[in-house]
């Protein structure tokens, strides 16, 4: 039986996280969720599964619960509670469904205390990849991604030795825009942004594959999570959604992933790993017709992937720096504060001002998440 902790457990992946756990009842239990401003939701969801530790966004939600609640969890709030969550004695699995580098230090501490984290959360791995390596070394812990490209990536590559891979792909959908013209791109709406064609999720990622930058941040995640190097690491647009990943070979062969695009599918992975249990979507349906395409991605009008690849290229700080520049971005796109077109400019001007150093610490991260927070929210004011 696995005993979970679920951070970000109102969120997409946190939700579905649940689904998975209500369907496998005799190998996962709930021990501990973590949640932001949701409380209606966190109710429902302590009421469901009955964490012994719950945490909250602020001290005044925490108060809200322990007076709504049916019965007496250990209840806590902010940054501290997330930690008392991922860290709970109880527990053996923490699901980092956070989004956003706030997820970030509780990932790292409960690798570093030796928990199996099944990572969604790919801001985290983006902006301290190695510092979550050197954590789960260091402490035992074990890393497994929930991102579905990454999933799959984790199956195909199992049991390969380094030296017989050359390159892997990763799979984008492609977004609401991969057919437009540039110039329709750059004055897209927040509605038009927000419209997925096959994935339904939060929103910040939905706009991070609006423009790319999810596939971007993929990128890196990828070439941290299994040690490639940046030119190992490509992107092949495949708007179907059913192969996730392929792994080529030095001999020119190439293994292939496929499933439906559902997130139960790599979340139930993660946790029962290395298990196989009966799967949240139904076997592959072989016998019907169907065409899958496959294209380069265009880095002219998804400026944001070729910025991740330079990031991930210049490496140390510089993915935490465009990371943060892009969150700062996205949420001022999202209040109306930007354009589409300037989240990329944003992007660019962050990378381009400051400079990155070699990544030291988790302080020395957040220290460039930071700057790049304070430089990025200052471009976007200077040109509301
Ligand atoms: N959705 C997908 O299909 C998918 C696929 C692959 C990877 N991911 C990654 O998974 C992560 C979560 O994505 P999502 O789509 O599930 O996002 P989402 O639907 O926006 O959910 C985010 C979750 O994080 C919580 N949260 C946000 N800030 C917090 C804070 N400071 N303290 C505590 N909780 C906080 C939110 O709580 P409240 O809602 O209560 O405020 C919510 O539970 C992201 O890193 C994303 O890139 C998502």
């Amino acid at each position: 039986m696995r005993a979970l902790a679920i951070l970000g457990s109102t969120g997409s992946i946190g939700t579905s996280t649940l689904d998975v756990v209500s369907a496998h009842p005799e190998k996962l239990s709930v021990v501990a969720l973590a949640a932001g401003r949701n409380r209606d939701l966190l109710k429902v969801q302590c009421e469901a599964f009955r964490p012994r530790c719950v945490s909250v966004g602020s001290r005044a939600d925490a108060e809200w619960l322990r007076s709504s609640l049916s019965y007496r969890p250990d209840l806590h709030w902010g940054p501290e509670g997330l930690l008392a969550c991922a860290l709970h004695a109880d527990i053996d699995t923490v699901v980092a469904a956070i989004v956003g580098s706030a997820g970030l230090a509780s990932t790292e501490a409960a690798l570093r205390a030796g928990r199996r984290v099944c990572v969604a959360n790919k801001e985290s791995l983006v902006v301290g990849g190695a510092l979550m390596h050197e954590a789960a070394q260091a402490g035992g812990g074990e890393l497994l991604p929930v991102d579905s490209e990454h999933a799959a990536l984790h199956q195909l590559l199992s049991g390969r030795a380094p030296a017989t891979i050359r390159e892997v792909r990763i799979t984008a959908s492609g977004g609401p825009f991969r057919d437009w013209p540039l110039a329709r791109i750059q004055a897209a709406t927040i509605e038009e942004a927000l419209n997925h064609p096959t994935w339904k999720m939060g929103p910040k990622i939905t706009i991070d594959s609006a423009t790319l930058m999810n596939k971007g941040l993929e990128v890196i995640e990828a070439s941290v999570l299994f040690g490639l190097a940046p030119d190992q690491v490509a992107v092949t647009v495949h708007p179907q959604s059913q192969v996730h990943a392929m792994v080529g070979f030095h001999d020119g062969s190439y293994q292939l992933q496929v499933c439906a695009n559902d997130m139960k599918l790599p979340i139930q992975y993660c946790l029962l790993y290395p298990d196989k249990q009966p799967g949240p979507v139904a076997p592959y349906p072989w016998d019907e017709a169907r065409q899958w395409t496959f294209e380069a991605p265009d880095l002219e009008r998804f400026p944001c992937l070729a910025l991740a690849f330079q990031a991930l290229r210049e490496g140390g700080t510089a993915p935490a720096l465009l990371n943060a520049a892009n969150e700062v971005a996205v949420a001022a796109f999202l209040q109306g504060r930007l354009g589409f077109w300037d989240i990329q400019a944003c992007n660019r001007e962050v990378l381009a001002k400051l400079p990155a150093s070699p990544l030291g610490s988790l302080a020395q991260v957040l220290d460039a998440d930071l700057a790049a927070r304070r430089h990025a929210e200052g471009w976007v004011q200077a040109r509301a």
